[in-house]
This record gives structure tokens, sequence and C-alpha cells, in this order.
């Protein structure tokens, strides 16, 4: 008998099966495929590798304007390396998972769970009972009714972002559908590998709900690099070799689809917990539990936030919660970065969102290239830090920036606005100097 039976073994089952395997909890972790989930094998780890070397094609492309010369040949990606890197990288770190797991006594079973009751869970004839079951089974890619879209899926003409991350070949026109993360993350690499890059999106905007300001500068920067955008466009249909919008057609040698993803919840039993099921996800409170006493659901599947650093939290919540502490899931500061070269990231309000919930806001952008180290490090001089406060109580709601270093800066607005901290408090932080960070002093010293 375990005391948790966790299906998947993502960012939300590996970390709530460390947290509870470390709390003394007898855990049974069951994995379909691989642990680390799509995170560590096929999303968020195996594109940051690949980002990483379209950076430092990006460095060595520029290398003259700093002063450091290769020879005169221009650099180039070797695709096949690439990969092979990234295969290292990921083994690596699911290894570190599997050790994790061995470390904090963690029983973990491969195969297809079924749900059969809330404490009884099967893994082909094998029958495992527990007294808590949590569910964190993630998100598959959202496939819609598009013409000629399965067929083209099923010759592997379009690929979605489990499959671009394997290609053998660098294609040579890629288009991608869906101007959000994944398609962004994936046309900044395949670009720089050498693809022609036209991403389409239906939105006025890349990058979703990201502050306005930001992603225009970002869809500039892209530009620059030779990659095409189609904004305001819906694909229709797909044909062997072209992908048909309203008004045009695009050709390519492969297509992405990233339009999304969504809960996975088919084909593993859970029509036998009779949970409320909310477009298309698990229902949760703000501490992991859904309508059904000791069942949890963490992660993409309960359709919150789609982000592993999410999961990890409601993943403590949840586990803190079996073991009698009081903790509940805040979602006021979860950050979202785009990995690109520039980076984006942004947590908290935008204006626009904080305009649909009647706060009243004052903000301020300072350029980038106030910080010594910016200038320094950069030619670019578009980089910008946006801070957000509530008008009335003046503490930290938003904070967004374009720039180096955006994706560790972040974390540091995360606990401003975690802890609802107030422009004059952070005022009297020191901040390192000379860093990028400092930019959030200097828009703070502005509010
Ligand atoms: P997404 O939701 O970020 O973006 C999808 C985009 O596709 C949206 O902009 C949408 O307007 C557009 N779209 C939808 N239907 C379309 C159509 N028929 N034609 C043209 N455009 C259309 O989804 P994405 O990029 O697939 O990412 C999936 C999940 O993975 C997201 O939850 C994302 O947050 C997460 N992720 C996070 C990363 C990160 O944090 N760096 C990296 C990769 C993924």
């Amino acid at each position: 008998m375990f005391d948790l039976i966790i299906i998947g073994g993502g960012p939300g089952g590996y970390m709530a099966a460390e947290r509870a395997g470390h709390a003394g909890l007898k855990v049974l972790l069951i994995e379909k495929r691989a642990l680390g989930g799509v995170c560590l094998n096929e999303g968020c780890i195996p594109s940051k590798t690949l980002l990483h070397s379209a950076k430092l094609y990006d460095y060595a492309a520029h290398g003259n304007e700093y002063g450091v010369y290769s020879g005169g040949s221009r650099p180039e990606i070797d695709h096949k390396l690439v990969i092979e890197r990234k295969n290292k990288v990921v083994e690596k770190l699911v290894s570190g998972v599997s050790a994790l797991m061995k470390a904090k006594k963690v029983t973990v079973v491969y195969g297809e769970a079924q749900i059969i009751d809330s404490g009884t869970v099967k893994v082909g004839d094998e029958v495992y009972n527990g007294s808590r079951l949590m569910i964190a089974t993630g998100s598959v890619p959202v496939i819609p009714p598009i013409d000629g879209l399965a067929e083209g899926l099923s010759k592997g003409f379009v690929i979605t972002s489990r499959e671009i991350l394997d290609l053998e070949k660098v294609p040579k026109h890629l288009t991608v559908i869906g101007g959000g993360v994944v398609g962004l993350e994936m046309a900044s690499y395949y670009s720089a590998a050498g693809s022609k890059v036209t991403v389409i999106e239906m939105l006025h905007q890349i990058a979703g709900a990201m502050d306005t300001e930001i992603s225009d500068l970002l869809m500039k920067s892209y530009e620059k690099k030779g990659i095409e955008f189609l904004l305001d466009t819906k694909v229709t249909a797909i044909t062997k070799d072209s992908v048909i919008y309203d008004g045009g057609s695009v050709k390519a040698n492969k297509v992405l689809l990233s339009i999304g993803r969504k809960p996975f919840i088919e084909g593993f039993g859970l029509e036998n917990l009779d949970l409320v099921i909310k477009n298309g996800a698990i229902e949760t409170d703000s501490i992991g539990l859904t309508n059904r006493p000791n069942v949890y659901a963490v992660g993409d599947v309960n359709g919150r936030y789609m982000l592993a650093h999410a999961a990890y939290r409601e993943a403590e919540v949840a586990v803190s919660h079996m073991l009698g502490e009081s903790d509940t899931m805040c979602y006021d500061a979860v950050p979202s970065v785009i990995y690109t070269s520039p980076e984006v990231a942004s947590v908290g309000e935008t204006e626009k969102s904080a305009k649909a919930r009647g706060i009243d806001t004052t903000s301020v952008t300072v350029p980038m290239v106030y910080s010594g180290r910016y200038v320094a490090e950069n030619t670019a001089t578009d980089g910008i830090c946006k801070v957000i406060i509530n008008k009335e109580h003046r503490n930290i709601i938003g904070v967004h920036l374009y720039g180096s270093y955006a994706s560790e800066i972040i974390t540091s607005a995360c606990m401003m606005i975690e802890m609802q901290m107030r422009v004059e408090e952070v005022q009297k932080f020191i901040f390192p100097h000379p860093t990028v960070s400092e930019m959030i002093r200097e828009a703070v010293f502005r509010l």
C-alpha cells in the first residue's frame, strides 16, 4: 500500500515524488515513456540546448563587432552535432531525475497506468493500491480540424514540437503555424541553422498575451534575421507542399504545428473517478485537489498554467497539504520566458490585463542602454525594462523585460510581485553593479 501514487513523471510528477519521498511518504511514480516528461525530453530542455547553439552562432556571426574574428570564414551550425549534444544533455538530466527518485526511495514503474478507482491503479497485470492519487499526465499538442492536416502529419510533412527537436536535416523552408513560444523558439533556432522561416499567426501580434511593445520589438528583431511573419492570418488547409491561408499560400519543406497544447486526460481510466472537467482540464482548487478527496491534479493537466515551473510549485503545495502543512498556490507571479536571442521575460500584469481586471496602473519603461553592462555586451540598443504598478497601492504588479539576461533577472521581479512590494521598498534594494538587473532599480526610481 502506497501513501501516494503519481501518474506521470514530468516536472509536476517527479517534483511531487521527490518532495513526498523526502518527507518519508511511500511513493509510487508511474511513467509510460521517460522520466522528466515533455519538459525534459522534448520541450524546455532540448529546445534550450538548440537555442544555446543559435545564440553562439549569433555571437560568432557578429564577433567582428566586438573585435573577435574567426579567420574570415562564416560560422556554420552543424545541425547533426547540435542534435547529438541535445540528446546527451537530455540523457544526463533524465538519469539525474532517476537517481533522485532512487535517493528518495520512490518506486518507479514504467508502463501505462489505468485508473480503476481513486485507490487502485493498474499497470499491465500489476495492481497497485494507494491512499492518495496524483494525476500529472501533462498535455499534448492541439491538432485542429484543418483540411489536409491529418495527412500532412502522417506523412511527416507537418510535425509538432516533439519531432522538430529531432530533425535530421535542416529544412530549406520551414513554415511555422502559430507564433507562440514553441513557434518562436524553433523559428529562431532553424533560422540560425539556415532555414528560410515563415511564421503564420492568427492574432495581431506574436507571443500571445505578451506586452505589446515587447512583442513588436521581438518581431522586428526576428525580421532583421530574415524570419517572415504573416499576422492576422488563419491557416485553412495543408497540401502536399504548401500551407494555405485566407488570401494566399506559402510553400514549405516542413511545417511546424505549434498552436498550443491541451491537457492529456484520455485513455487511462480518468472517467472512473468522476472528476469535474472544465474546458478540457481537470478542475482543481488552490492546493491542487480535485473534487475527490485525496485525488490531486498538478501541472498542465489542470490547465491553469502550462509551464513546468508552475507544475513544480503546484506539486510542492499538494505535497504540503498531504503532510498537513498550510500552503496554497499563488498564480500572481508565474513568470514566462522566451529563450530566443534576445530573451524576453515577463511576470504579472500587462497594462492591458490590469485594465481588464479594473486595476488602475502607472508604468515606466527604461531603455536597457542605461545599463553599463548592457552597452558593454551588446551592439543592439533596443532592450527595454517595463515596470507596472498599482496606482493606488503603489505595489509592483508587472515587470516585462526584453534584452540580455531577462530570463535570470525576472526572478527578482517575481519576488517583488509575490511579496506585494511597494515601489518605496524596492527603491531601497542594492543591485549589483554593473548588471542589466539594475534596470529595475532605474525604473522604480522613476515611479
Ligand atoms: P502557445 O499557446 O504559446 O501559442 C500558440 C499560438 O498559435 C497562439 O499565438 C495562437 O494565436 C496561434 N494559433 C492558434 N491557432 C492558429 C491557426 N489556426 N493559425 C495560426 N495561428 C494559430 O502554444 P505553443 O507555442 O504551441 O506552446 C505550447 C505550450 O508550451 C504553451 O503553454 C507554452 O507556454 C509552453 N512552452 C513554454 C516554453 C517556455 O516557457 N519558454 C517553451 C515552449 C513551450
